[in-house]
C-alpha cells in the first residue's frame, strides 16, 4: 500500500482564481486506477463534509476521451499511449507527490476544479466533421465501394481520435491541429468524404481559428502525448487539403 501527497488544482467556478491544495492520502493499492484513487480521496472528503474534487470521466476504458487530467506536468500522466483512466497507481512509488491539474488552454476554460469546457471541439465537429448520406432506404451498402487497404487503415487510425484534447494541452501554442487534422483525414481518405471535402476543411479550420486555438509550429508535442498515437502525418494531409480547397474556393 502507498502513502502519497496529492497537490490538486481546486477552482470553485470559471471566475474563481483557483489554487493548488495539498491532500495526503494513504492505503492506496498499486492495482487501483488513477481515477479510483481520486474516488478514494473524494469519499474521504465527503465523509469530512468537504467538497469532493470535480473531475471528468465516463467510460473509464480509454474510449470516451473525457478524463482530461494533467498529471505531474503531462497530459494523461507519465505513460504514453494511454488515457488517465487507464493509468494505474503502480506507475507511482510510495511517498510520491503527484500534481493534478486541468488542461490549460484559452479555448478550454476551467468549469470547476479539474473539469474544462471542451465544447469548442464540438463546434469544430459541427462545422464539418460529418458526411451527409441519404438514409431513405436506398442507401448503397458501404462495403460495395472498394477502398485501397492503405487508405482504409490510415482513415481508421485517424478515426481513433477520442477528442480528449491532450494534444491542445501539451502544445505550447494550444494548437488544435492534431485533433482537427484527424477529423479531416478520416474523411479525406475515403470516397464517402469527397462530396463535402472542400467545405469541410475550410469550415473546420475557420471554426478552429475562431475558437482561439493557437497556431501549429511543428513542435510535435501533440503526437508524443496523444493517447491514441494520432500521427503528425494527418496535419500535413490537412494542410494539403486546405491549400487545394482554398485554390478551388
Ligand atoms: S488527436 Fe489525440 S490527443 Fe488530440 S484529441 Fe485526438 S486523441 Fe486526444
Ligand atoms: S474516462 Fe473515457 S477515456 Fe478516460
Amino acid at each position: 500500500m502507498m502513502n502519497l501527497t496529492l497537490k490538486i488544482w481546486r477552482q470553485k467556478n470559471a471566475s474563481d482564481k483557483g489554487q493548488i491544495v495539498d491532500y495526503p492520502i494513504s492505503g492506496i493499492s498499486p492495482d487501483m486506477s488513477f481515477l479510483e484513487m481520486l474516488d478514494v480521496l473524494n469519499q474521504e472528503l465527503i465523509e469530512k463534509g468537504e467538497q469532493p474534487v470535480a473531475f471528468d470521466h465516463d467510460c473509464r476504458e480509454g474510449i470516451c476521451g473525457t478524463c482530461s487530467l494533467y498529471i505531474n506536468g503531462r497530459a494523461h500522466g507519465p505513460q504514453t499511449k494511454i488515457t488517465a483512466c487507464q493509468l494505474h497507481m503502480r506507475s507511482f512509488k510510495d511517498g510520491d507527490t503527484i500534481y493534478i491539474e486541468p488542461w490549460r488552454a484559452e479555448a478550454f476554460p476551467v468549469v470547476k476544479d479539474l473539469i474544462v469546457d471542451r465544447t469548442s471541439f464540438d463546434r469544430i465537429q459541427q462545422a464539418g466533421g460529418f458526411i451527409s448520406v441519404n438514409t431513405s432506404g436506398n442507401t448503397q451498402d458501404a462495403n460495395a465501394i472498394p477502398i485501397e487497404k492503405e487508405n482504409a487503415d490510415k482513415a481508421f487510425d485517424a478515426a481513433t481520435c477520442i477528442g480528449c484534447g491532450a494534444c491542445v494541452a501539451s502544445c505550447k501554442n494550444s494548437s488544435a491541429m492534431l485533433f482537427v487534422s484527424a477529423k479531416v483525414s478520416q474523411f479525406a481518405l475515403l470516397p464517402q468524404g469527397q462530396v463535402e471535402a472542400t467545405d469541410r476543411v475550410l469550415n473546420m479550420v475557420k471554426q478552429m481559428d475562431e475558437e482561439g486555438f493557437g497556431n501549429c509550429t511543428n513542435t510535435g508535442a501533440c503526437e508524443v502525448e496523444c493517447p491514441k498515437g494520432i500521427s503528425l502525418e494527418n496535419i500535413a494531409r490537412m494542410n494539403r487539403e486546405y491549400l487545394s480547397a482554398s485554390l478551388k474556393g
